[in-house]
């Protein structure tokens, strides 16, 4: 694990109704980066937000952006979310055409790049982009919605992740994301992980900042 482990709430758990007193409440409760999941019908099933809302949460927010791409095509938008304000922009694997071309324009644009495995990519598919990324997010649920079931066997692929980081020398945030609770976020961290994404289980409790904190004590064990 590589520094301090960062808490990024997803808003796709919010109250929608009522999102800029959501991201406020995360904020105050001492989230480190927020994590907007873009969506398009087509990549995965539901639709969710575009880069209006990115640009939204950037003139109301001072916390990092963590744009997480699940849209066909993302070489297509990539420069909309840039100009949103977007932080971090990630992509999946299998959604690009050209994985290292798209990654290597974000980060021509300013941003921190990332690459996105779904669960069943093989961490073999880093190989040839792994020292042009900022960033590695390795999905612990298929991506599409939140509230779902933490997939054991990404842990593993978790720890060779890390541990390829490490043989290469290279600084990069790892990331993980999809059903983790105060319950199982410290194996997630044990893995190498140190960037932690948590949905339902900060916006599925009132109390966001206890929330966060007990995401902070499970990892601080
Ligand atoms: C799923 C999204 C996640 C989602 C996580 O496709 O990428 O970011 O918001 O939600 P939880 O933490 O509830 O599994
Ligand atoms: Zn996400």
């Amino acid at each position: 694990m590589s520094g301090k482990v960062r808490i990024a709430p997803s808003i796709l758990s919010a109250d929608l109704w009522r999102l800029g007193e959501e991201v406020a409440d995360v904020e105050r409760g001492g989230a480190d980066w927020l994590h907007v999941d873009i969506m398009d019908g087509h990549y995965v099933p539901p639709i969710t937000f575009g880069a209006n809302v990115v640009a939204a949460l950037r003139r109301h927010t001072p916390l990092p952006l963590d744009v997480h791409l699940m849209i066909s095509e993302p070489e297509r938008h990539i420069d909309a979310f840039v100009q949103a304000g977007a932080d971090v922009i990630t992509v999946h694997v299998e959604s690009c055409v050209h994985l290292q071309n798209t990654l290597s324009g974000i980060r021509k644009a300013g941003k921190k790049a990332g690459v996105v495995m779904n669960p069943h990519t093989p961490e073999s598919s880093l190989e040839y982009v792994l020292d042009e990324v900022d960033l590695v997010l390795v999905m612990s649920v298929n991506p599409g919605f939140g509230g779902q079931t933490f997939i054991t066997s990404q842990l593993r692929k978790m720890e060779r992740v890390a541990s390829k980081v490490q043989q290469r020398g290279l600084t990069i945030d790892l990331e993980m994301d999809g059903g983790i609770y105060a319950t199982n976020v410290k194996s997630v961290t044990d893995a190498g992980a140190n960037v932690i994404v948590a949905g339902t289980a900060v916006f599925g409790q009132s109390n966001r900042a206890a929330a966060i904190q007990q995401l902070r004590d499970a990892v601080a064990g």
